[in-house]
């Protein structure tokens, strides 16, 4: 591989709003899509795509997801001696390395960028990952993996793209891309929440990215932007500007926008179906449930 990435930074610091009250006590990372944590899918992706450093950039009252990463000998030696092997190997496979976790804070939430810049003194020289936990993404190749893959071919910086509605493009960073049919495209620019009927393309920027360490520099320089907020597309925005370097992956599979209320559901009723244990009688239930909404209209 020409280009390895083994740093990952998940920035974990937002204050989640859309999920108040819930979002009072419990972190936004530690909700439950069926039964783990949105962090673990995050984990699961990034250790997948060959991730050994892993870079938590926390904030106040987020420290159930520091727990969350301890191992707990008693429950396993509990889970042991009942002999509940499946529940052992399960709670097992969450087990993080010592020191393989290190947590950073951001002391206000100034934005994406500011988080991820919050981590520079961990990244150092290399380019590393961030892993937006609230994006969950069903795919047969986990999609940093597929993006790992591209990056060592390309190198510079990668973001991961997919196609919206024209309609929905001002919720997102949106790509200008030199055309191209392969997955990999060339980024001419990136704009932040276009305003409705002005985005350059259907590409929108989602929560993976592979980066270059030269972002730190931009965006220790940049100025709020949209939302009044340090985001990370104007740092990756410079950096097409002075690099040139900076791609678009159109990754298979399917991404849920957990941060939202309906894509949280939508990505229950997803994974749920996808759980052996649990496809008939979920199955079952949406059917019934489709029928009566039916029959009521
Ligand atoms: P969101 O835009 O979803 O914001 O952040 P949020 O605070 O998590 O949620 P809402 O909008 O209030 O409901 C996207 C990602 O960036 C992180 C969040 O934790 C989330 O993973 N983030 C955002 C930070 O770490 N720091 C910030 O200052 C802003």
């Amino acid at each position: 591989m020409k280009h390895k990435v083994t740093k990952a930074v998940f920035p974990v610091a937002g204050m989640g709003t859309r999920f108040l009250p819930a979002t009072k006590s419990v972190p936004k990372e530690i909700m439950t899509l069926v039964d783990r944590p949105l962090i673990q899918y995050a984990i699961d992706e990034a250790r997948a795509a060959g991730i050994t450093e892993f870079i938590f950039v926390t904030s106040r009252g987020k420290s159930a997801l520091e727990d969350y990463f301890d191992h707990a000998p008693e429950l396993e030696a509990s889970l042991r001696a009942k002999g509940k092997t499946a529940l052992l190997d399960t709670l097992q496979a969450t087990n993080m390395d010592s020191g393989a976790i290190a947590y950073v804070r951001q002391h206000q939430a100034l934005g994406l960028g500011h988080a991820v810049w919050c981590a520079r003194h961990l990244i150092g020289d290399e380019p590393f990952a961030v892993l937006l936990p609230d994006d969950v993404i069903a795919a047969e190749k986990p999609c940093l993996q597929q993006m790992v893959e591209a990056y060592s071919e390309t190198g510079g910086s990668m973001v991961a793209a997919m196609e919206v509605a024209p309609e929905k493009a001002s919720a997102y960073g949106v790509l200008d891309v030199h055309p191209a049919i392969r997955s990999v495209l060339p980024v001419r620019g990136m704009v932040e929440k276009p305003a409705p009927g002005t985005a350059p393309s259907n590409l929108a920027v989602i929560g993976r990215y592979i980066l270059s360490p030269d972002v730190m520099r931009h965006l220790d320089t940049i100025d709020p932007g949209a939302g009044g907020e340090i985001q990370l597309t104007d740092a990756i925005a410079a950096q097409i500007s002075q690099t040139n370097n900076v791609y678009g992956y159109r990754f298979d599979g399917q991404r849920f926008d957990c941060g939202s209320k309906a894509g949280f559901l939508q990505a229950t009723v997803a994974f749920g179906l996808a759980r052996p244990d649990l496809r008939d009688e979920l199955g079952d239930y949406l059917t019934d449930m489709v029928a009566l909404r039916q029959a009521a209209e």
